[in-house]
């Protein structure tokens, strides 16, 4: 797991943009696996902005969607779809068709997962996955007690979380759905890069556990601990708590310039 502390939260969506820029560059079909949440917005608008000076295309991307809520009426503003379109694939050049997510109007929930997962699979996996975390540690709708080894499937989110939600809903804790549909822990583990990114002194615990705490399923971004080629992408405050930010940022400044992210 690399660890890359950046001065800032507009730094830290440099690092991100330039991930999914090299994948976009060197990938024939690449996937790109979109989380939403306020911690890769800035990152969107940054991608945003080179295809507007006509710098980057997607025309031969496609994406999917990390978790949707269960739940609320097609097109509703706070889908997650309708986030991820107006956020980012609405001002780009990716087919609007290949903006994936699980279907979760689907009479059989289950299958509808079940499916998911054989789609993501059929696309040919996900190059670079996108995370934020919870407050509580969560990756995707993953809370705490979350299987390692958990496929896409129903969750039920927690009071925390959905109080943490409740901002993207006028403040209404009531309006935030209790279910969601998430990509499983085990599923995530799959892409081939793994990039999380958090901003903010409010991210600091979880990170540090996350990082630096053991494997467990009661800090579900633990699971980067796991995975060949993650990167964890923090600003000054969401690193504070982190023992080895020294050791972290000498790697980083050291790094040979062959090696990519
Ligand atoms: C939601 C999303 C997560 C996201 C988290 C943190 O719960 N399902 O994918 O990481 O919020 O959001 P934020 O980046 O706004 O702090």
């Amino acid at each position: 797991m690399e660890i890359v502390i950046t001065p800032d939260a507009d730094a830290a969506s440099e690092v991100v943009a330039g991930v999914i820029v090299g994948v976009l560059d060197t990938r024939p079909a690449p996937v790109l696996g979109l989380a939403t949440g306020s911690s890769p917005l800035a990152a969107y608008r940054r991608l945003i902005a080179a295809h507007v000076r006509g710098d980057l295309s997607f025309a031969h991307a496609s994406a999917v969607l990390l978790d949707e809520y269960v739940g609320l009426t097609p097109g509703h503003p706070e889908a997650y779809r309708a986030f991820i379109s107006r956020e980012l694939v609405d001002h780009i050049d990716l087919p609007p068709e290949r903006l994936f997510g699980p279907d979760v109007h689907a009479d059989d929930l289950a299958e509808a997962c079940r499916r998911y997962d054989q789609l993501i699979a059929d696309l040919g996996g996900v190059d670079v996955q996108l995370l934020g975390i919870g407050s509580d540690g969560h990756v995707g709708f993953n809370e705490p007690g979350s299987s390692l080894a958990s496929r896409t499937r129903i969750k039920t989110l927690t009071r925390a979380t959905r109080a943490d939600n409740a901002r993207f809903f006028e403040d209404h804790e009531q309006e935030v759905p209790r279910h969601v549909v998430t990509q499983g822990l085990g599923t995530i583990l799959e892409a081939r890069h793994l990039v999380l990114v958090a901003c903010g002194a409010g991210k600091a615990a979880p990170i540090a556990h996350a990082v630096e705490g053991p494997l467990t399923a009661m800090c579900p971004a633990s699971i980067l601990q796991l995975h060949p080629h993650a990167t964890v992408v923090v600003d000054e405050p969401a690193a504070a708590e982190l023992k080895l930010a020294d050791y972290y940022r000498e790697a980083f400044e050291n790094k040979p310039r062959w090696q990519q992210l």
